[in-house]
């Protein structure tokens, strides 16, 4: 009887594996042959120099919104520009920011309803900077699209776009609804984006079910699947002292100097392999699964590599393991500066009056920013009691971002996981970002809705550097990722008894 039962499953497996060969095929071979359209397609954005860094630049950054619209609705999207209020200049003059773009394709109220969010701005790029290329001139050696926006996060977008496109074109039906939302000021902070989102939840957002964001890259030449992210806080340490900046020669030895004071309150943060000595900071991180500590394993990350690449003999973890969960799911503390201090070269004699001492911590599940910045003040009230020192200490901090992470149970998972297999051929990497990328937390924290991270960028895509790239590998199999996943998901959709 099991025999018969395993015949059936086996039946079962090969006939929906062939159904969706017979629905993805047609969809990969378009692909196949509108890649250099598709190529073409990402240096007309390129070209577009949409830095959203600085507002005078901002007028870039709103025709490359209008030129993503006019795609959509070439497509037969609708695209409405959404209102995300305005900046004030430093003359007072205010000026509207750039708009994000909330659009829809036809719907269909069975089908699950699926959300991408991206953006069409850019860091700054300049030649000088010791690009190779022209940064906003797509140039193509040895496979990689060299180019600012390449990977981050033009490439992405396009390839959704071009995924939809290509249901249109092969005439097979978008197997979902599909929804986008697209920023001009994410590079910048996405100023507004959050309120737009609280504004819209009961209408845009309603009928969403799952969202997806392909705004990072894969940890090494193999496909990933994102699912963390770290926050952050920001701490600032001030000690103040006299009311005036002081002679060594004459009141060195006589006052106690804010400078020593500060660097006793940083070097009483961290022992020297990084643990963070703040009491009680470790309490509420969560623990490590076994289900985790396995997933580790597989992962395909060189140390001796990073380690030439950065330039370093050794670093506080000595497993590939131990490395990424420190990465990933442990919290850090850096030290970024000192501000009032050492500001000069030469051999200055001066005793600063005032310091600020500059840190932060990258936070893990299920930390509360709350908690760790009433932490870290009380450890460096007491340090600084201890020391007896006359001078004044003032703590504050900067919450960034809480950290996020998703439920690898979730449909999105197990239809990424799939998608990845029909066009890779084999099993994601489960990752997570050890930096802050707010926009996942955002989502799920105010929408609700399941949020996946689906990369399409290389490991190796360096972001935001003057080397940006993405391969045309990536950018064409990515496209391919995109359309296998609409199909998967709204096969779970139909028949959830396949999960
Ligand atoms: C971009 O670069 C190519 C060759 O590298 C050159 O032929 C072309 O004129 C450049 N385009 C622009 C707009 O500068
Ligand atoms: C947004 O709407 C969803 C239902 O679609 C609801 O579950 C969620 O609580 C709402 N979020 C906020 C912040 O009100």
């Amino acid at each position: 009887q099991t025999k018969l039962l395993a015949v059936a499953v086996m039946l079962f497996q090969v006939a929906s594996c062939s159904e969706s060969s017979a629905v993805l095929e047609p969809l990969f071979r378009h692909i196949d042959q509108r890649q250099n359209d598709f190529v073409q397609r990402l240096r007309e954005w390129v070209a577009i120099p949409s830095d959203s860094s600085q507002p005078s630049l901002w007028g870039e950054v709103e025709r490359m919104l209008h030129v993503a619209a006019d795609k959509i609705t070439a497509m037969g999207g609708t695209v409405e520009f959404a209102d995300v209020g305005s900046h004030e200049l430093p003359s007072g003059a205010s000026l509207r920011r750039p708009p994000v773009i909330l659009a829809q394709f036809e719907k269909e109220p069975k089908k699950a309803t699926l959300c991408f969010y991206g953006h069409v701005d850019v860091q700054p790029a300049n030649k000088e900077d010791g690009w190779a290329t022209e940064p906003f001139n797509l140039t193509e050696i040895d496979g990689n699209l060299y180019g600012r926006g390449a990977s981050d996060n033009k490439g992405p977008v396009l390839a959704w776009l071009h995924a939809i496109e290509t249901y249109l074109a092969t005439k097979q039906e978008v197997p979902v609804n599909i929804k986008l939302v697209l920023e001009g000021l994410e590079e910048s902070g996405s100023d507004g984006l959050e309120e737009l989102i609280q504004q819209r939840n009961d209408t845009f957002f309603s009928d969403v079910d799952y969202i997806v964001i392909s705004d990072n890259v894969w940890l090494s030449r193999r496909p990933a699947l994102t699912y963390g992210t770290r926050g952050s806080t920001y701490f600032f340490v001030e000690v103040e002292g006299p009311k005036i900046d002081l002679h060594s020669g004459v009141f060195g030895g006589c006052v106690q100097e804010p400078v020593g004071d500060l660097i006793a309150l940083l070097g009483s943060l961290l022992d020297h392999r990084g643990k963070i000595l703040v009491p009680g900071i470790y309490e509420s991180v969560a623990p490590v699964t076994e289900e985790e500590s396995k997933s580790y394993q597989d992962l395909h990350f060189d140390l001796e590599e990073m380690k030439q690449e950065i330039g370093v003999e050794c670093f506080l973890q000595d497993t590939k393991e131990a490395m990424l969960m420190a990465r990933w799911r442990y919290p850090s503390l850096s030290i970024h500066g000192i501000e009032g201090a050492f500001s000069q070269p030469g051999s200055k004699t001066v005793i600063p009056r005032r310091v600020v001492g500059k840190f932060s911590i990258r936070q893990v599940p299920n930390m509360e920013p709350a908690v760790v910045e009433k932490q870290v003040t009380e450890h460096l009230h007491r340090v600084f009691t201890r020391r007896r020192s006359p001078n004044k200490l003032k703590v504050s901090a900067t919450v960034g971002a809480k950290a996020w992470v998703a439920d690898l149970k979730d449909p999105q998972y197990i239809a990424g996981r799939r998608a990845v297999k029909a066009v890779f051929g084999g099993e994601p990497e489960l990752i997570r970002e050890g930096s802050t990328i707010p926009v996942a937390h955002n989502f799920q924290e105010l929408t609700g809705k399941s949020v996946m991270m689906l990369p399409i960028g290389g490991h190796d895509d360096a972001e935001h550097s003057e080397k940006e790239k993405i391969s045309r590998y990536n950018f064409i199999e990515g496209t391919k990722l995109f359309a296998a996943y609409f199909y998967e998901l709204s096969q779970l959709q139909q028949s959830p008894q396949k999960m």
